[in-house]
């Protein structure tokens, strides 16, 4: 099992997807273990994407994610972070295919409504920065139906 970071951004908030997004990890089979609504503050925008700090994008980016809030979750299953990447699509929602949440929802590269860890380092980074209060301990008993 693996937990994964994923934050609905301000822009999917704003229009009203919030509702249909956590239906689609909720439906996929994931277990919700972690969920704040808040507006990020500047040094935690800047701490979460610390890694784009030398990218061109980079100041548009924390303006935009601490512009509103944004909905912050944790996903727990069998290889939760590549399959909450792939239920996201690829960066530009333009180019993401029909089916992934990006394909579906978004229509930019910069504006693509939700964020997912891309990695186990990552995700246990994310975690602990968005969820230090720790996540809910609980069982999904649909799991018997879900997994094998
Ligand atoms: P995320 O981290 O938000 O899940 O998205 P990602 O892995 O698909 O994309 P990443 O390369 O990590 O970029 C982080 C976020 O920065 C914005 N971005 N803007 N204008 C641009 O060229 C550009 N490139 C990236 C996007 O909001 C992207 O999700
Ligand atoms: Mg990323």
């Amino acid at each position: 099992m693996q937990t994964t970071f994923v934050m609905i951004k301000p822009d999917g908030v704003q229009r009203g997807l919030v509702a249909d997004i956590i239906g689609r990890f909720e439906t996929k089979g994931l277990r919700l273990v972690g969920l704040r609504q808040l507006t990020p503050s500047m040094k935690l925008a800047e701490t979460h994407y610390e890694i784009h700090k030398e990218r061109p994008f980079y100041e548009g980016l924390i303006e935009f994610i601490t512009s509103g809030p944004v909905v912050a979750m944790a996903w727990t299953g069998v290889q939760a972070i590549s399959v909450a990447r792939n239920l996201i699509g690829p960066t530009d929602g333009r180019t993401a295919a029909p089916g992934t949440i990006r394909g579906d929802l978004a229509m930019d590269i910069g504006h693509n409504v939700i964020h997912g860890s891309d990695g186990e380092d990552t995700a246990s980074f994310e975690l602990g920065l968005w969820f230090p209060e720790g996540l809910v301990d609980w069982t999904r008993d649909a799991e018997t139906h879900i997994y094998e």
